[in-house]
């Protein structure tokens, strides 16, 4: 696998968080609709015992919820971010002891197996070489794979200050979903509560075992 340098890597989301919408770092409201739509399209909702590692969680509002509805049967949560909003997570989330914390740059220190791979409005906004990294390390682990975000390149247009280091790259996501799961689909989301950033929303689904549900 190609090695990467993960310092800086959640800096340099952070140092481009100003020129963004502050809203679309995270809304809680669509943090618990990604919920409704993980109990719809994975396997969650049927398992007995489920495992989920997850990018991104910004202040863990999605997974405070999955804990709620689901926690007795979530036995492994792993969370990754930047250490604050792994601070904020650890506040929210410190009643269950089966949630695991990793900063970016400890994420080559995560082993195991995961029945989900998670990602909200994230790997989007991480550099290409991040993405990579991230997907072929952990899809050959993972049973499922959601991952919600973008592929518009309108939202993040390439800039002088910025270049186009951080930018959705939803066609190489796509084709490392198919090279590791069996099953791909790509879902334009109707959740009970819309959201006002239509464009922000598309659910890339893969899975590797045969539908059973
Ligand atoms: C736009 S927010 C989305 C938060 C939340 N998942 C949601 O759907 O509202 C992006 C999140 O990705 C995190 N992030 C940025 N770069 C990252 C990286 N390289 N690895 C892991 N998380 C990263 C940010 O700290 C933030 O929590």
């Amino acid at each position: 696998m190609t090695k990467i340098k993960l310092e800086g890597q959640w800096k340099g989301w952070a140092d481009q968080v100003r020129w963004m919408d502050p809203t679309a770092i995270s809304v809680s409201s669509r943090q618990i609709e990604q919920v409704y739509l993980i109990a719809k399209h994975t396997g969650l909702r049927n398992a007995d015992k489920f495992s989920i590692l997850e990018i991104g969680p910004h202040d863990a509002i999605m997974a405070y919820e999955l804990l709620k509805r689901f926690g007795d049967k979530i036995d492994r949560l792993v969370l990754v971010d930047g250490a604050p909003m792994l601070e904020k997570c650890r506040g929210h989330l410190s009643k269950w002891e089966q949630v695991e914390y990793y900063t970016v740059e400890e994420v080559d220190r995560i082993v195991g197996e995961f029945d989900l791979f998670v990602s909200c409005h994230c790997m989007s906004e991480t550099t290409p070489e991040y993405q990579n990294f991230i997907y072929d390390k952990f899809f050959p682990v993972c049973n499922e794979l959601f991952i919600l975000q973008t592929d518009s390149s309108e939202y993040r247009p390439e800039s002088e200050e910025h270049g186009s280091r951080r930018s959705p790259n939803h066609k190489n996501l796509v084709k490392k979903a198919k090279q590791y799961f069996k099953e791909h689909k790509e879902i334009l989301p109707r959740t009970p509560s819309p959201t006002d950033l239509p464009d922000h929303i598309k659910l890339t689904w893969a899975k590797g075992s045969p539908d059973t549900r």
